[in-house]
């Protein structure tokens, strides 16, 4: 059986860890060349490594999703390094303004979070998303072959979160973002689609999982058990792949029947 991105060269965003990692190596070992992108400079270093020892061309992007000059040249980079961009994975992100990586946790209620604290994450969750795909989809109409956009928002998209009301207005962000680029670039046979994961075990919930409540809020789901970045990477796979070619517009929900309660 033939991989299923043979051929193909993809540019994830937030690859230096967690889910971007998981499906850059994922990716590579379904045949795609890689573009790993990320403001942790090193870190992207290792992915790159880690998929071109898998025989797959990669390169390592340093930049900040949330300027427009940044996001310009990676997709240059990109398309320097490796010919195309097929797919973006769209993955960086952050729990709360002051996210650096380090699972800690920081609450605060939407009538207490001051402005400069909503917009630093809105410019990095909504407004680096956005340029990211408005970037990849302008080289993509230009090479005329189609492409995938997925962009990672969250279960936070359709689900208030008390104390965490900014991370969950810019997931809906995210995800409308991809139902109207999907109306829009759906002519140029370009797909557009969100996954919104559940609780996954990266840096990002660290601090979670060592609360309290964390045992007794995963023995709540159906499959009691804390997704692992693999399992988006594979939601990401499937809609990157062929057969994935009908979806868009859509949201995946790899959350362990989270959102269903
Ligand atoms: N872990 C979860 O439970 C979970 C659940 C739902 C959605 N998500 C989303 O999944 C995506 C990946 O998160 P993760 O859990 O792998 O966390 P992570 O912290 O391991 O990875 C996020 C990556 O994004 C990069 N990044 C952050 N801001 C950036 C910026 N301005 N420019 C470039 N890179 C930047 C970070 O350096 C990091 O490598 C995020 O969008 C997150 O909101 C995570």
């Amino acid at each position: 059986m033939s991989l299923r991105l043979e051929g193909k060269n993809a540019l994830i965003t937030g690859a230096a860890s967690g889910i971007g990692r998981a499906s850059a190596i994922r990716f590579a070992e379904e045949g795609a060349n890689v573009a790993v992108a990320d403001r942790q400079a090193a870190a992207a270093e290792e992915t790159a490594a880690a998929v071109r020892k898998l025989g797959r061309k990669a390169v390592a992007i340093a930049l900040d999703v949330s300027d427009p000059a940044q996001v310009s040249a990676m997709v240059a980079t990109t398309v320097a390094g490796l010919g195309s961009v097929d797919i973006l994975l769209a993955a960086a992100g952050v729990s709360h303004a002051r996210y650096g990586g380090d699972g800690q946790i920081v609450h605060k209620l939407l009538h207490e979070i001051p402005f400069e604290e909503w917009r630093g994450l809105m410019a990095i969750n909504l407004d680096g998303c956005f340029l990211c795909c408005q970037a990849v989809a302008v080289q993509m109409i230009k090479q005329g072959q189609g492409g995938r956009i997925i962009a990672i928002a969250s279960g936070a998209a359709k689900m208030p979160v008390k104390g965490s009301g900014e991370y969950a207005v810019s997931k809906a962000g995210v995800w409308m973002l991809m139902k109207n680029m999907a109306l829009e670039l759906g002519r140029w046979n370009i797909t557009c689609n969100a996954i919104g994961p559940g609780v996954i075990d990266t840096p990002m919930t660290k601090q979670l999982q060592q609360a309290r409540h964390f045992d007794r809020m995963i023995g709540h789901q159906p499959l009691r058990r804390i997704g692992k970045p693999v399992d988006v990477a594979n939601t990401a796979l499937f809609l990157a792949s062929e057969e994935g070619a009908y979806f868009t517009g859509s949201i995946l929900h790899p959350d362990g029947g989270l959102l269903m309660q």
